[in-house]
């Protein structure tokens, strides 16, 4: 069975200063630079903070991305950012189809999958988050929504774009809300999910990284991790406390 490398990307959502940045990425580079041979740290700040963590990350192996980009490369689209902007700023990676970004800004299906498509053009490595809501899963859809929300990416793309790509499982109903799925209620979708890729490829689906994300904190991330099909997690409100963020960086080695 392939070795995979955790995974830990703190999404900073639209939270941050100059000075909490600053203070935040100074902590996390020292507490994760033992770590950088055995988990992969990201980190997500507002477009408006790009340019000063690229700084703050010079020589560290912690990395950064962004929370979401324009599926155009360039042109008049007043207020957007494209992909070629955060490469020429130092992210390598982008979360795509985020449950905020499919509900509270209605990107579809075809949106996220364009979206995803401009990332791979450029080079970044797009996270691509799929999840269902409390409703989906009280109805017993989450399997439903779920391979949906990923076919609708597979035919676009194909099987083989998956290689450069990270998935991340976020139950929205775990989202900001203190409810975590338990590891084997996580675990169960992420399997689901691996198996879907390997209905394509078998290789691809054992590569792929799957992270975990909705209300992670320092002591559930252990058991989360720990489960055969879950790489890592994606963590909001907690990524924003440098003691706790490294805490969950070290729960994933
Ligand atoms: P949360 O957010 O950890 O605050 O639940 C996770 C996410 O939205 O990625």
């Amino acid at each position: 069975m392939e070795k995979r490398n955790k995974i830990v990307a703190g999404n900073w959502k639209m939270h941050g200063s100059r000075a909490l940045v600053q203070s935040l990425v100074t902590a996390i580079k020292e507490g994760a630079a033992s770590l950088s041979d055995q988990v992969d740290v990201i980190l997500f700040p507002s477009f408006v903070h790009v340019p000063l963590v690229n700084q703050l990350l010079e020589n560290s192996a912690v990395m950064m991305g962004a929370q979401t980009l324009d599926a155009h490369a360039s042109g008049a689209f007043t207020g957007e950012i494209s992909g070629p902007m955060l490469i020429d700023y130092g992210c390598r990676y982008v979360l795509v189809g985020h449950s905020e970004r499919r509900h509270l800004f209605h990107e579809g299906l075809s949106v996220v999958a364009e979206k995803f498509k401009a990332a791979l053009r450029v080079g970044l490595q797009p996270i691509l988050c799929v999840g269902e809501t409390l409703p989906q899963r009280e109805q017993g859809l989450t399997e439903n929504i779920i391979h949906e929300q990923l076919a609708s990416v597979i035919e676009a793309v194909s099987i083989d774009a998956f290689q450069q790509a990270v998935i991340a499982y976020e139950p929205v109903w775990a989202i900001g809300t203190g409810l975590t799925a338990t590891p084997d209620e996580a675990q169960t979708v992420h399997r689901l999910i691996r198996q879907q890729l390997a209905d394509c490829h078998r290789d691809i689906a054992n590569a792929v990284r799957i992270l975990y994300g909705g209300s992670v904190k320092a002591d559930n991330a252990k058991g989360l991790f720990a489960m055969p099909d879950i790489d890592g997690g994606l963590i909001g409100g907690a990524s924003l406390e440098a003691t706790g963020f490294l805490a969950i960086c070290h729960a994933a080695v």
